[in-house]
């Protein structure tokens, strides 16, 4: 027999190699009470999260909390059936109705979660002998639906306007050419030039989808995203989101203008052939987003949580992702994963969570400790958290 296990090995070793240290596993952290959007108990410790995509801490929301219980009450735990059987609900219904309000839109369509919402939308439109151009860091549930799909592909590098114009002309003259972006790259926190990547996009004759997972909510105006930020909503094909991000429940979702959208329910397998979301997850979604539109002052809040915490990590000597606070998400950079993984446990000594990025997940081969903030987090608590970023980056010898 062939152990099929062993091609994971080498990943093995090093992570045996990282834990005989005797730290504490970083992907295997347990939240042992969650006291709110901001704060949770870690090994016993009362801990600050900064380390989850709850952007608009909707979480909480007595709002959002009330509608969940309301659904769970009058429908049941779940439907047990896919949204082409028994599986679409009023609930259902009215959460996609919250999603084209929201975006002033007219086709919404829940999936899941946002993983199968790229994998179904993508694989579903682009197939053999089409081409999807994509940005290289682009997200796994984006390189996902490439693959289900068989479409060819082309990766372009990273936010180069001039490297997409250039793919595109490559693309054989008559073959169906899909864009697709991002809004907020997640591994360092940066934005697209939406603007210009999506009128070359539109020159070239092709079909452009945004995944807006990490803007929706906060950027834009309205918080309908980078798109909406940038001008360009109106000639994106298709938004990619998800809920599991500044909407705080899960599930994912893809909203358009196409007039043949519709059709996607009847062909797009990840939709047809999984059971559709229970009714309080989509009740509390409906809830949130409703909320959402009414959410100018935590984006403003937000907003000044990104650039106090960027100046305050630059101030200290860290390495940063982005030269400016340009999302919700500020990565920044350690030299190795060693150091990284030593650094991530002294800020949970200190009382602090945020994630610790690795490869293949991160672009070039960087260990980021990703830092993701909440519109709940208080500037009291942005001064603690790079009291502790201090603290923990003298022990480990990170900064001077
Ligand atoms: C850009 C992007 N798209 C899609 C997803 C998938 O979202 P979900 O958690 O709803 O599956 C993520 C998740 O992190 C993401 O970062």
């Amino acid at each position: 027999m062939i152990d099929l296990l062993s091609k994971f090995d080498p990943l093995i070793e090093q992570r045996e190699t990282l834990l005989s240290t005797g730290m504490t596993d970083p992907f295997n952290l347990v939240m042992e009470r969650v006291e709110s959007p901001t704060v949770a108990i870690c090994n016993g410790q009362r801990t600050i999260l900064l380390g989850t995509y709850n952007y608009m801490g909707m979480t909480f929301d007595p709002d959002v909390i009330a509608a969940g219980k309301k659904a769970l009450e009058d429908y049941g735990s779940g439907t047990t059936g896919s949204r082409v059987l028994n599986g679409t609900y009023a609930g259902h219904k009215a959460c996609e109705e919250a999603l084209r309000t929201f975006y002033a839109m007219d086709h919404a369509m829940v999936f899941a979660t946002g993983y199968q919402a790229n994998l179904g939308i993508i694989s579903t439109l682009a197939g053999k002998d089409d081409y999807i151009i994509l940005d290289i860091d682009s997200h796994a549930s984006i390189y996902d639906g490439c693959a289900l799909g068989d479409a060819n592909i082309v990766p372009f590098r990273h936010n180069d306007v001039a490297a997409l114009e250039k793919r595109l002309k490559r693309v054989p003259e008559g073959a169906g050419k899909l864009v697709v972006l991002e809004g907020v790259y997640s591994m360092l926190g940066d934005i697209a030039p939406l603007k210009e990547m999506v009128a070359v996009a539109k020159a070239a004759g092709a079909m452009v989808l945004v995944d807006e997972a990490h803007s929706m909510g906060f950027i834009g105006e309205n918080g309908r995203g980078v798109a909406e930020a940038q001008g360009v909503i109106d000639d994106v094909d298709f938004i990619i989101g998800t809920f599991s991000k500044s909407v705080g429940t899960v599930g994912g979702f893809c909203v358009s203008n196409h007039p043949k959208f519709e059709i996607l329910r009847l062909v797009c397998r990840p939709y047809v052939f999984t059971a559709s979301l229970p009714p309080s997850v989509v009740a509390t979604a409906a809830t949130s987003i409703a909320k959402l539109m009414h959410g100018a002052d935590k984006r403003a809040h937000l907003w000044e949580n990104s650039r106090k915490l960027h100046a305050g990590l630059k101030a200290l000597g860290f390495q940063l992702g982005t030269e400016t606070p340009q999302s919700a998400i500020i990565a920044v950079i350690m030299p190795n994963l060693e150091q990284g993984a030593a650094m991530w446990e002294a800020l949970l000594h200190e009382g602090l969570y945020v994630n610790l990025a690795r490869p293949p997940a991160t672009p070039a081969n960087m260990t980021l400790l990703r830092c993701s903030l909440c519109a709940e987090h208080s500037a009291e608590q942005v001064d603690q958290i790079l009291g502790m970023f201090e603290a923990a980056g003298r022990a480990t010898g990170c900064i001077d």
